[in-house]
């Protein structure tokens, strides 16, 4: 199983190359990962493939919050548990950084994505109609983090 770790600058063409699988128009530019990469309260968490980047995901500390901005896995990676991975790691951090809840907004016929993201614990909290453009939705999903000292004494674990 690969090893999910903190990128570092020299990932950013590995994360362009992932940019691949999304459809044109929805890509992130070089900037918006540099974004990322550098901004403050940011942790961006990436698998090695053989040859670049397997998967990908980026997540932003606002206050209490903790948003999960972007999760993708190459097509030839996929349903090896690589996404699911990034996003348990990304839990933990947002549990240590004291979040008590992490938020992502999905396209709302994107099937793969919103069956893993129920499968790790998240669920639907608001629609936001023609979010991505007209006829296409956006579905807010919440998911709760136990705090760290609950977690200490065992109840509330992250899974
Ligand atoms: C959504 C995406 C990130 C999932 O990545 P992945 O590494 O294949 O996901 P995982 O292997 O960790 O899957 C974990 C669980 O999610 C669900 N899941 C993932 N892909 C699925 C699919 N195509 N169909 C149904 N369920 C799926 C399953 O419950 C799966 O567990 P299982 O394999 O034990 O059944 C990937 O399909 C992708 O990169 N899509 C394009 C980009 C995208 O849409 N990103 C999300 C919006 S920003």
């Amino acid at each position: 199983m690969n090893d999910v770790r903190v990128a570092v600058m020299e990932d950013l063409a590995g994360l362009m190359a992932l940019e691949a699988s999304f459809q044109e128009g929805q890509r992130w530019s070089e900037e918006s990962w540099r974004s990322e990469l550098f901004g403050p309260r940011r942790h961006v968490l990436v698998c090695n493939g053989r040859s670049g980047l397997d998967a990908a995901a980026t997540f932003s500390l606002s206050g209490d919050v903790v948003d999960l901005h972007r999760i993708v896995t190459s097509a030839p990676a996929r349903r090896q548990g690589l996404a699911r991975q990034l996003v348990d790691t990304g839990m933990i951090w947002a549990q240590e950084m004291g979040a008590n809840r992490m938020l992502l907004e999905v396209e709302a016929t994107n099937a793969p994505a919103l069956s893993l993201y129920e499968s790790a614990g998240f669920h639907r909290i608001a629609e936001r109609r023609d979010y991505y453009a007209p006829g296409v939705h956006a579905s807010i999903l919440e998911r709760h983090i136990p705090s760290v000292e609950i977690r200490a004494v065992g109840e509330g674990e992250l899974s």
